[in-house]
């Protein structure tokens, strides 16, 4: 990804949605704060399959502004730790939900080894080149057994004639299977992110999202941003992208 997408899209804008939130109220931080595009229906699959239950310590690698770790806490109990590269993103989960937050590249986690119950890694692996390094590094800090749930976009029909956003590496069916198998996961169970978001849900997302822009169009980062989920949008509803759900454990 170039510099300057991936800082506008995971890091401006992670800024900005805290800002709005904080104008808006409480009950706009975690539709908003998802921005993986997780749904309520996906984060409830994802986190049956894991089983999470309270006191389980989740790690969130990649979590962005922390609203699935947020989510999985208020409806399970969880006790999250966040992982995430991007200075702002950091400040907007700990300003939004008080969660603890590492500034951490994913490749480097400075967490002990087989320390963690249980991982997400969602909207993540997609935008990282060496797939293997990140899910290896996951590997190493969860304890055998313990569970990995996914969310990644993968390719469903060859995307040759559209572009791609800025620094996105999307994996085939293939090889992500082949990814997690060589990093020492099992893949249990896997399926298509369910559609249908409550209006509720989606309601509060737009809200949020026609504030920053009415704060934000009218700068190069928003203009950028955009830019990048214009073409994903584009390839989804061209049929060359697909959403997944992944369940695997560690070996
Ligand atoms: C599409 S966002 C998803 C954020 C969050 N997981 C969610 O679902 O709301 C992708 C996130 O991955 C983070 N990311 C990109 N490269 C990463 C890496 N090498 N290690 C950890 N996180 C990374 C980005 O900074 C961004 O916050």
């Amino acid at each position: 990804m170039t510099a300057t997408a991936m800082v506008a899209e995971f890091d401006d804008v992670a800024g900005w949605t805290a800002d709005a939130v904080e104008r808006l109220g409480d009950q706009y931080a975690i539709p908003a704060a998802c921005r993986g595009s997780a749904s309520p229906a996906a984060l409830a699959w994802l986190a049956e399959a894991c089983e999470l239950s309270a006191g389980t310590t989740l790690l969130d690698v990649g979590a962005g502004v922390g609203g699935p770790a947020a989510w999985a806490a208020r409806r399970f109990g969880v006790r999250p730790v966040l992982v995430e590269p991007m200075p702002t993103a950091c400040r907007a989960a700990r300003r939004l939900f008080g969660l603890p937050v590492i500034a951490a590249d994913g490749g480097r986690i400075p967490l002990r080894t087989s320390s963690i119950d249980t991982a997400w890694c969602l909207g993540v692996l997609c935008t990282v080149e060496d797939k293997a390094a990140l899910l290896a590094e996951i590997h190493r800090v969860l304890r055998p057994g313990a569970s990995l749930g996914l969310l990644v976009v993968v390719v469903a029909r060859d995307n040759r004639w559209q572009p791609l956003p800025d620094g996105n590496h999307f994996p085939t069916q293939d090889e992500l299977a082949n990814v997690l198998d060589r990093t020492g996961f099992t893949l249990l169970e896997q399926t298509t992110r369910p559609d249908s978001t409550p209006l509720s849900w989606s309601r509060r997302v737009e809200e949020v999202t026609a504030a920053v822009t009415a704060q934000h169009r009218a700068t190069p980062a928003y203009a950028l941003a955009a830019r990048q989920s214009e073409r994903l949008g584009r390839l989804f509803s061209s049929g060359h992208l697909s959403m997944q759900l992944l369940h695997a454990v560690s070996r």
